[in-house]
């Protein structure tokens, strides 16, 4: 049994089966519905019911707040209906623009890059190629029916295999298997392109970036598509970290803003250890931004990593700096522990 949802303002409409997500219904038929985790901990699929009901699987109170829920708003990748439904919400032009498939990769190459940050470079079958969006991701399947999110580190313009960043995580199945067991030539199955973290090219506001950890991957995607676009719209790289090893490509940022016009890049340290000597910048990577740039009203940011970073971001920046709360996009990486798809 299916049921007709209608998406306000744009009129759209499409069939959503009772077993299924809003969002789920909305990938399947083309429309761009923002999403960015798909398990409920980011909010980027946040919009309004406005007539019918819909259940919520279990989400993070971060991304959908009881007083928030209260007053009618959803999380479409957790909301399951057993009836039509009127939704409001913003559509994006891109997140489907190209095909979801599933497809199996082979590991061409695990490059250590910090104690516990991998590289891993993914060959796809002969004659396939992944049609993306800089600043999308894929989900890993795993055999037990799991699913791990990682993004593309590189454009999709590049020639050449898929790229992730992969942070270890203690006690995390898939990233155990990545540093320990993983071997060149295995195969990896995974689904994909997702999400709606990619470059508005529409636009030419001046762009912040901000990356916490490996946060960094998408951010390096869409720098290097900025590069392919020839953009000359002012860039400001923030990638915070708590020592500097965790910023793994810290010589790739610097020789971007040594070569690049309208490129400046601020590394940000907010625990480092004595003997590193660090003489940079030092505290939270968010607020090192709010510092430079106290008033954001004419800016995009971007934001991936670490869930209170992204979190933080958002809220301050809009609140404080007046971004208009449209010009954040958002990408919240969550933990291992924290996927249950
Ligand atoms: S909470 Fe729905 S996509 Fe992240």
């Amino acid at each position: 049994m299916s049921f007709q949802i209608t998406v306000q303002p744009s009129g759209h409409q499409f069939a959503c089966d009772a077993d299924e997500t809003v969002l789920s219904a909305a990938i399947r038929a083309g429309i761009g519905l923002p999403y960015g985790c798909k398990n409920g901990a980011c909010g980027s699929c946040k919009g309004k019911v406005v007539s019918g009901m819909v259940e919520h699987k279990a989400h993070q109170q971060r991304a959908l707040t009881d007083d928030e829920k209260a007053a009618g708003f959803a999380l479409f990748c957790c909301a399951t209906t057993g009836a039509d439904l009127v939704i409001e919400a913003r559509e994006v032009g891109g997140s489907s623009e190209y095909p979801v498939r599933k497809m199996p990769s082979r590991v061409a190459s695990i490059e250590k890059v910090a104690p516990d940050v991998a590289v891993i470079t993914l060959q796809l079958p002969a004659n396939e190629v992944l049609a993306y969006r800089a600043g999308q991701y894929i989900e890993f399947l795993l055999r037990d029916g799991k699913r791990r999110s990682y993004s593309m580190a590189s454009a999709p313009n590049l020639d050449g295999p898929l790229t992730l960043h992969i942070r270890y995580m203690a006690g995390g199945m898939f990233t155990e298997h990545v540093f320990n067991t993983m071997k060149e030539r295995d195969i990896l199955r995974f689904e994909g392109p997702h999400g709606s973290f990619f470059l508005r090219e529409e636009s030419d506001k001046p762009i912040v970036l901000l990356a916490s950890g490996t946060g960094f991957a998408p951010i390096k995607a869409l720098v290097e598509h900025l590069i392919h676009l020839g953009s000359t719209r002012p860039v400001h790289l923030y990638w915070g970290g708590r020592r500097p090893l965790d910023l793994y490509m810290h010589t790739l940022c610097e020789s971007w803003a040594a070569t690049l016009p309208n490129f400046r890049y601020v590394p940000v340290i907010s625990h480092a250890f004595p003997e590193d000597h660090w003489t940079g910048r030092t505290g939270f990577v968010h607020a090192a931004v709010m510092a430079d740039l106290p008033d954001l009203s004419g800016y995009q940011v971007y934001a991936c990593g670490a869930p209170v970073v992204v979190d933080s971001a958002r809220r301050d920046y809009v609140a404080q700096c007046g971004l208009p709360a449209d010009e954040f996009y958002a990408d919240a990486f969550t933990s291992e522990a924290d996927l249950h798809t």
